[in-house]
């Protein structure tokens, strides 16, 4: 997805623009580009290319110095093709805007007939280049002004940042759903759609709300009301994230590392979450907890990966704690007109909080008097201030297209809130005792070290990934608490190797899939023994073994008998069947990784995907 940065002070601003940018290169893009001007300059420096960052960098040598004001961009195409001309930085009409844009334009086509009338001519097939030259056109000298006045012509949402050649003085940005950041530095300044690109430089920031304006100067920060231009008193504040946290450690990928960082995403959110045998939820006030008290429904809302962590949820609450709860993608539930009131609890999961139709699946829930939870794994993020209450997954920056220890991140906080309302909610589960709850939290914390011991396996993984590389579709079959993982194995497999893999609730399995079994077709089976549905499993892997695919089985370390059913098993520590698709998992994204890597896919920024999926 598209990313932003900007620059103002004392610094060279080229090399400022472009580390930003490749901080950002985890989201995806297919293009990129910047804009400068030097302190004496008559003319923006601009250079755009098609494809990876190393493209762009390569058209800037010599290019010249004492440049001090910048902005730059990657672009996930939206209004057409990647290409070099449509690569932002775009400009207006006589070269004396330069912008870049997150977001849409929706009225875009009647701008540009509108402009074109006027005599504008246009270079790309942008929405943004529209926005450049109408700024442009309501120009005059004032640039705040001409912001404002163009910004009341389009519809949509966006995150902008402009710069004018008539002032190398300041830069000024505004948002509107779309995300962005300032980084409060000494004697500089900067602004970014994402925290990553501002870690080299400051930890200071200011997160803008919609509809703010933001003049950037080198020693000042000011922020304006967008319609009325009067100012906004803003706080800063310090983010503990580090550069070396978003770098890969020594391992080849973003997404391995990811992955062998999840024993400590678990033992942190265990740490942070459970004090003295209890649950912690700082963040919950006693006010948002008496209602909670009183919801008799729990929605979660979520995509992709995420949703699949709301489907563990949802059996998390139905089944443990026989709470009626309801897993629906956010797409849907925003179009579906969704029954939900103040009776009901919405929570929303998302590893960046800035998921365009998570988003507004929130803003409908809270639209009917819903009471909303965010999950949320980037701090500050628009879901996370937007929502009632927030519980962070504090997982760290996730790189890797694919998510992976967000997802574990996930389910912990969702298996920490199910016994935390098992605790208090009136009408939980009658044998829901605090006797439970305390063996819940005892098994919680043996994961981290039961994660380590999965992961060891990963030798195991790439002897079977090697045997399936060269497979084109794969089928993966779970059931109860593990339907989803089947779901999320299937997901990390289509991402990253580019390989059809479709999930199944195994009782499926004899109602169409059936028919694809030969003695070609991978079948991952996910079979825990603590599973209440254990034999239904052994009798699907037989069903799969009398057809002749190739059974390769997730399963309880010890189980001797699904191993002897297998061709390839995978197996995992004992642990109680709610937290088994914590567990489950952990193979299943080694086994998409190993085999991506042998098929030389480009793991941690798979084709056409991005990290953070802000349009819809
Ligand atoms: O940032 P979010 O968690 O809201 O993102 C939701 C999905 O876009 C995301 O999980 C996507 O499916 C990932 N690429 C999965 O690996």
């Amino acid at each position: 997805m598209c990313g932003i940065v900007g620059y103002i002070g004392e610094r060279e601003a080229i090399p400022v623009l472009i580390k930003g940018l490749e901080h950002l290169e985890y989201r995806g893009y297919d293009s990129a580009g910047i804009a400068c001007l030097g302190a004496r300059s008559s003319k923006f420096f601009v250079a755009k290319e098609k494809g990876k960052l190393s493209e762009l960098k390569a058209q800037l040598n010599g290019v010249p110095s004492n440049i001090h004001l910048g902005i730059g961009h990657t672009r996930w195409a939206t209004h057409g093709q990647p290409s070099r001309a449509n690569a932002h930085p775009h400009l207006g009409q006589n070269g004396v805007i330069a912008l870049v844009h997150n977001g849409i334009i929706e009225n875009y086509a009647e701008l540009r007939a509108e402009l074109e009338r006027h005599g504008h001519k246009f270079k790309s097939q942008t929405d943004t280049e529209v926005a450049a030259h109408l700024v442009e056109r309501y120009y005059h000298g004032n640039l705040q002004e001409a912001i404002q006045k163009a910004i009341q012509r389009m519809t949509g949402f966006f995150a902008f940042v402009v710069i004018s050649r008539d002032d190398p003085s300041r830069l000024f940005a505004c948002k509107r759903s779309n995300p962005l950041v300032v980084g409060v530095g000494h004697g500089e300044n900067f602004i970014a759609s994402d925290i990553s690109a501002l870690l080299p430089y400051t930890k200071q920031v200011i997160y803008l709300e919609d509809d703010e304006l933001i003049e950037l100067r080198c020693d000042a920060v000011t922020v304006f009301d967008l319609q009325t231009g009067t100012r906004i008193k803003k706080s800063v504040s310090r983010i503990n994230w580090n550069v070396e946290k978003a770098q890969k450690g020594g391992y080849k990928h973003f997404m391995l590392k990811e992955i062998y960082e999840q024993p400590e995403v678990v033992r942190n959110t265990l740490e942070a979450r459970v004090k003295k045998g209890k649950i912690v939820f700082d963040s919950l006030t006693q006010k948002w907890i008496h209602r909670l008290k009183q919801i008799d429904k729990i929605h979660f809302v979520s995509c992709g990966t995420a949703y699949h962590a709301g489907l563990v949820g949802n059996y998390m609450l139905g089944e443990s704690l026989r709470l009626p709860s309801e897993a629906t993608v956010s797409s849907e539930f925003r179009y579906e007109d969704p029954a939900v009131d103040e009776d009901d609890l919405v929570v929303l999961i998302t590893q960046s909080g800035e998921t365009a139709d998570t988003l507004a699946a929130l803003r409908e829930a809270k639209a009917r008097g819903a009471l909303t939870l965010a999950i949320v794994n980037v701090v500050g993020s628009t879901i996370a201030r937007e929502a009632d209450a927030v519980l962070y997954t504090h997982a760290g920056p996730e790189i890797g297209v694919a998510s992976t220890k967000a997802y574990l991140a996930q389910l912990m906080i969702i298996a920490l809130f199910s016994i935390f309302i098992g605790e208090i909610h009136p009408a939980r589960k009658k044998d829901f005792t605090q006797a439970k709850a305390r063996t819940l939290l005892k098994e919680l914390s043996r994961l981290p070290r039961q994660i380590e011991e999965t992961l060891r396996d990963e030798k195991r993984v790439e002897v079977c990934a090697r045997a399936l590389r060269e497979k084109k579709n794969f089928i993966y079959l779970g059931r109860g608490y593990n339907y989803p993982t089947a779901l999320e194995g299937a997901l990390k497999l289509k991402e990253i190797t580019y390989a059809h893999a479709h999930g199944y609730a195994a009782g499926e399995m004899k109602h169409g899939p059936i028919a694809l079994i030969d003695q070609t077709q991978p079948v991952i089976c996910i079979a825990p023994s603590t599973s209440k549905t254990y034999e239904k499993m052994v009798s699907n892997i037989e069903e799969i073994r009398a057809r002749k695919g190739i059974v390769i089985s997730v399963t309880t370390r010890g189980d001797e008998n699904v191993r002897s059913l297998s061709k390839y098993t995978f197996s995992i520590p004992e642990t109680q069947e709610m937290l088994s698709p914590i567990l489950a998992v952990v193979p299943l994204q080694l086994l998409a990784y190993k085999i991506a890597v042998l098929n030389q896919r480009d793991v941690d920024q798979p084709r056409n995907l991005a990290k953070s999926v802000t349009v819809e």
